[in-house]
């Protein structure tokens, strides 16, 4: 089973998991660095991490034209059906999850918070973890500091960590290098940085302490950059 990562710059990815089409928290029509159009991306699955409109705000638009099912908290995942008349909605909640063509999609904890564009009541923010077909495990922390049930979230064996490191709304270096050490990823892929001037970042930098600090390989991309695993 071969996994594609590309990164969609801020905390979205497309993730092309045995050919399925998977994007985590697209945000595209008011992202500056966005490699791809609300209007070109694929998507079989949107799997969202918390209600803010830099994570939520172009699912409907992709979700209507694709057919792509969504996997998001109860809140946000009701909202989505009611508000913007998605039908193909899995609204789960933290500790849940659901089986998917390509593995389990989890929801887990994260430390934020979670109101939706229209000021309607998020839920819970949560992190996302993915278990493929194939024994792969996949962490995107969503938007969060750093928490001590890291460590346990980390036990699953995580393949590729994606982390905030932008500061300002969610941890920044420190905190995710921290994370890093909890979490003992294999790889770690950092987000949620650079697309706005309060969330610049030196990621080469944060990737060097990753290196000597920490026994993960740190994988910065680009916005449109694909890492195979
Ligand atoms: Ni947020
Ligand atoms: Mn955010």
């Amino acid at each position: 089973m071969a996994i594609q990562i590309k990164w969609l710059g801020h905390a979205g990815f497309a993730l092309d998991i045995d050919g399925h089409q998977v994007l985590i928290d697209p945000f595209l029509s008011g992202n500056p660095l966005a490699p791809i159009g609300v209007d070109a991306i694929a998507a079989d699955f949107i799997l969202l991490s918390h209600g803010h409109g830099d994570h939520v705000s172009d699912t409907p638009a992709i979700a209507r034209r694709t057919g792509a099912t969504v996997v998001a908290n109860v809140e946000i995942g009701t909202w989505l059906q009611d508000k913007h008349g998605l039908e193909e909605v899995y609204a789960i909640n933290t500790g849940g999850g659901v089986q998917l063509p390509f593995g389990r999609v989890e929801l887990t904890i994260a430390h934020h918070s979670s109101s939706l564009p229209d000021g309607s009541y998020g839920g819970m923010p949560n992190g996302i973890l993915i278990f493929t077909n194939d024994g792969k495990t996949l962490y995107h922390a969503g938007d969060t500091t750093v928490f001590a049930e890291m460590q346990w979230i980390g036990e699953a064996g995580i393949d590729v960590a994606m982390l905030p490191i932008g500061d300002y709304y969610t941890m920044g270096p420190a905190g995710a290098l921290r994370a890093v050490g909890l979490i003992r990823p294999k790889i770690v892929i950092p987000m949620h940085y650079n697309t706005f001037d309060v969330i610049a970042q030196d990621a080469a930098a944060w990737a060097q302490r990753v290196v000597h600090e920490t026994d993960a390989k740190p994988v910065v991309l680009k916005p449109g950059d694909v890492y195979s695993l």
